[in-house]
């Protein structure tokens, strides 16, 4: 996933704007960063790796001339993290240059064909074809609607790209990746999000699938690959997307950490009419699917979980990478439940596609209510947590979950009695008492090989605290279900080992402290999570007691924290986890 912005305005210097937006923009991609922009008719432009401001302070960006320009950075799929591969990438004429995000599926195709034509490219990125593309098409019709809809014919993928002509001219064309419009009072933006241009103003047209926007500093116009023009609607932006700043925090991971007494409060709020609408779905489908990945994934295993043993809710849970392969039979009588943060996972909208085929009606959870995923939904919940930024999800996790404690609830009739502000209470607690957590990170940093034990509703818990770890300490981290250790697992342990073993006062607590000392007596150094202390933790993270079915709530608090403390001890980016982005738009 990568970020692409485009900017004309008829006083103001490009170049400054697009970098601020680029830096709001930079947890989609962080490997490179580069900036064009157009001046007296030619084109500028600079680009290297690294993150926005690394690059800014080695090339100045933002020194560019112009009041024109385009602006990328870059999560690499085709070819090495290079300045060469970094975006904008320019056609051979250097008339035009582009940014994209997405992949070109044919750019192999067209680039033998391209080359046979004379053209020759600098990059091993599938983007460069794009440009030279709309150069050949270009000269053969003068024109840059007509130029952009030979191009997008012609082109193969999911993609959406901004080009710069020489004489100002931008254009943008989306297919199956994200593109709003923004409307200052007297500038425009082309952006992959909100964020791109959130502090300059907050009027945007969501861009349609397979439509391209023409636009300089006069106006904007707006057609479908056809070349129809196309009726948009300018919607007012929520304020809430400004909360996107740091603050007093150093990192945003921790930020987003320290909002989950609120957000976990808030979750689904607004939707109380989605929820319902949900419940009913859920109780009169014939076969029940929830799907998700990574985070998503593990809140969908908990919901699992909760469904079953609450409300007798039989539901079927599935990776959404795994669910094109997998032999199930969804019918117009299915449910799919598809959880994500971002609503852009490109196996979570390949998943809802390929039930929608089959008429099954979708619910998501989502966090990003202008999604792809919301658009394919028949019901939506929105986490309403706010811009989560910190690539690996914290505080959506929280909120995932704490919709699904509400479907739950209203499922089996109140028979679990949650109380949300108990819980938020508790969890401030938590946080508020890092001090030892942050001791424990410190020995953390020379560890290589971390386990996360739980049994029950705790062992997605262990999946997530492991998933966090690596992601932000890029320590070998695994989840395994308490039961399991003896199976395998136990042949691992020694004293070079570190275990985390979930562990709660509730009906998981005696077999999990009996894995745990099958453990200790092989030598590896033990960090129990429970309410009660035992003398087999090395270390014990004391978290409250509170009812058993709460406690995925509770216990995965102080998990991030660590994780956070370690990555500070270890000198890793914890905000942007090296080769990865925030939410993953390719296959
Ligand atoms: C979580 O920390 C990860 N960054 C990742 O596993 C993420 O949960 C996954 O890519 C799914 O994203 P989504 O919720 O936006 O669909």
């Amino acid at each position: 996933m990568c970020s692409i912005i485009g900017y004309c305005s008829k006083g103001l210097a490009a170049a400054p704007i697009i970098v601020k937006g680029l830096k709001r923009m930079e947890y989609r991609g962080y490997d490179s960063v580069g900036v064009a922009t157009e001046s007296n008719n030619q084109i500028e432009l600079k680009k290297a790796t690294g993150k926005v401001d690394e690059v800014n302070l080695k090339v100045q960006l933002d020194s560019l001339p112009g009041k024109i320009g385009i602006g990328h950075t870059r999560w690499a799929t085709h070819g090495k993290v290079t300045d060469i591969n970094a975006h904008p990438h320019q056609s051979n004429s250097g008339k035009i240059a582009i940014v994209h995000n997405g992949i070109i599926e044919n750019f192999e195709e067209l680039k033998k064909q391209l080359e046979n034509e004379g053209y020759s490219f600098k990059s091993e990125t599938d983007s460069e074809v794009i440009a030279n593309l709309l150069q050949k098409n270009y000269e053969s019709t003068r024109d840059v609607k007509e130029t952009i809809m030979k191009t997008v014919a012609e082109i193969k993928g999911h993609y959406t790209f901004v080009a710069m002509f020489e004489n100002g001219q931008l254009a943008a064309a989306r297919f199956h990746e994200p593109l709003i419009v923004g409307i200052g009072k007297d500038d425009y933006f082309l952006s992959s999000d909100v964020l791109g241009f959130i502090e300059r103003t907050d009027e945007a047209i969501y861009v349609k699938n397979r439509n391209f926007v023409l636009m300089n500093s006069s106006g904007i116009q707006i057609f479908d690959f056809e070349g129809n023009e196309t009726k948009s609607h300018i919607v007012k932006v929520s304020k809430e997307f400004a909360d996107a700043y740091k603050g007093d925090y150093a990192h945003f991971t921790l930020k987003e950490i320290s909002e989950q007494p609120t957000t976990i409060i808030k979750a689904g709020k607004k939707n109380s009419d989605e929820i319902a609408k949900a419940i009913d779905l859920i109780k009169h489908a014939k076969t029940l699917y929830i799907t998700g990945s990574g985070t998503s994934y593990n809140a969908a295993v908990i919901a699992k979980y909760l469904f079953a043993k609450h409300a007798k809710i039989k539901a079927e849970i599935i990776l959404a990478s795994e669910f094109p392969f997998s032999p199930i039979s969804i019918d117009q009588n299915s449910v799919v439940i598809a959880i994500s943060q971002s609503g852009e996972t490109a196996d979570i909208l390949e998943s809802v596609d390929l039930a929608k085929k089959s008429n099954a009606k979708i619910i998501s959870i989502v966090n990003n209510l202008m999604s792809s995923l919301v658009r394919r939904s028949s019901c939506v919940i929105g986490l309403n947590c706010g811009p989560e930024i910190g690539v690996a999800a914290t505080k959506s996790f929280t909120a995932q979950l704490a919709i699904i404690y509400k479907i739950t609830e209203e499922l089996c009739d109140g028979c679990i009695g949650i109380d949300l502000k108990k819980v938020s209470d508790l969890i401030s607690k938590l946080i508020s008492n890092k001090s030892k957590i942050q001791l424990i990170a410190k020995e953390l940093k020379e560890v290589t090989d971390i386990y996360v034990l739980g049994r029950g509703i705790h062992y997605p818990i262990a999946s997530e605290a492991a998933l966090k770890l690596k992601e932000l300490t890029y320590i070998h981290a695994e989840g395994i279900p308490g039961g399991e250790l003896k199976h395998g697992p136990l042949a691992l342990m020694d004293s070079n080992v570190y275990v985390l073993i979930i562990n709660p006062n509730d009906s998981t607590y005696d077999d999990t402290l009996t894995s745990a000392r099958e453990i200790r007596a092989r030598g590896a150094k033990i960090i129990g999570i429970s309410n009660k202390s035992s003398d087999v933790y090395d270390h014990w993270i004391e978290i409250p007691t509170i009812d058993e079915t709460m406690y995925p709530l509770i216990e995965i608090i102080p998990i991030q924290l660590l994780a956070y403390y370690a990555a500070l001890e270890k000198d890793t980016d914890p905000d942007y986890p090296r080769n990865l982005a925030k939410s993953v738009t390719v296959k």
